[in-house]
Formats: structure tokens, sequence, C-alpha cells
């Protein structure tokens, strides 16, 4: 278990599909430090989520939830959850419009529509099948760590982009994260 770096928007890592986990991978101990080096990194930095390539690890495997992170203070609680080789599946076409930051683009926030409601469908890092029906924060966050995995980040997504700016300036009522 370590606290790892980041890897910032940038650098080509972040833009490529990571490989799925491998059948013979859940259960593993790798697996599990890995899923550890991300709680433990994700906690270090009051990230709402991570995902494997945030820490140079181009694997389809996210975490998110878990505890409430000072930088979304108004956000509802998600469950801890590990997901691996996700399948999203938007459930009618209503899209919401709020900000997000990333772990992976430090100090700034921006406006990012995504679907209201959603189904994932994937493992988690035993191999136990995960399929949920979601909305809200947790979709948001859902699709947000998903990107990650598939190459993108969310100022890719952001349509206006007057609404794309640095933290302490747009919300300077949150706690400083850099
Ligand atoms: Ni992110």
């Amino acid at each position: 278990m370590a606290i790892k770096s980041i890897v910032k928007m940038g650098d080509p890592l972040l833009l490529q599909v990571a490989a799925p986990i491998q059948a013979d991978e859940f259960g593993s101990a790798a697996l599990q430090d890995l899923v550890n080096d991300l709680i433990d990194t994700m906690r270090e930095l009051n990230g709402a989520g991570i995902a494997a390539p945030q820490i140079g690890v181009s694997k389809q495997l996210t975490i998110f939830g878990g505890f409430k992170s000072p930088r979304y203070p108004e956000a509802e609680e998600i469950p801890f959850t590990v997901l691996c080789n996700p399948v999203l599946t938007p459930i009618g076409d209503e899209l919401v419009d709020d900000w997000e930051g990333c772990l992976s683009v430090p100090g700034m926030r921006g406006v990012v529509p995504r679907h209201l409601n959603l189904r994932y469908q994937g493992f988690d890092q035993f191999g136990q099948l995960i399929d949920r029906t979601v909305t809200g924060f947790h979709a948001r966050v859902a699709q947000h760590e998903c990107d990650h995995l598939f190459g993108m980040l969310y100022p890719m997504r952001i349509k206006d982009l007057r609404q794309f700016g640095f933290v302490d300036t747009l919300m300077p009522h949150l706690p400083a994260e850099d």
C-alpha cells in the first residue's frame, strides 16, 4: 500500500484505452495491491474517485465512493466501489450539467454534461459481478471514472469553455487542493 504520484493531463497514457483485467488477475494479490494503492492515493488527495491509469497503470480498474470528499461537500454519498472492465449503458437520454474536477487536472473545475440515469456493469477485484442502476452524482462519478479507462478526460466533454476555470477563483469557499 502506498500513495502514488498522479499522472496529469498531457501524458499520453491518459489518452489510451486501458487493458481489461484478465480472468486470472481477479482475486490475485497483485490486483488487491493495486486497489490498495488507489485507495491510499484517493484518500490522501480527497478524490471522489480514481482510476488505475491516473497512477500510471493502464488497466480497466477504477474505485470511487466510500467517504465524503471535502472537495465535493454538497455531494451525496456513494458506496465504496471497485469496478473492473465496466460497461456503461445510459438509461433514457436526459443529460445534466454540473461541475467536475479531476486529480489529473489539478486546481481546475468545469461544467460537464452527463447522463442523469445510468446502468453500469462490471466486476469487483474478486471477479464478483456488479450490476447497478444509479442516478445523479453516483451516475456522474461512474461516468467520469470510467472515462479514464477509455482515454477520455472531462475537459474533452466540456461544451462551453467559459465554464472551465481555476477552483480557487470559481469556488473560493472550497479547501485549497494543490
Ligand atoms: Ni478524473
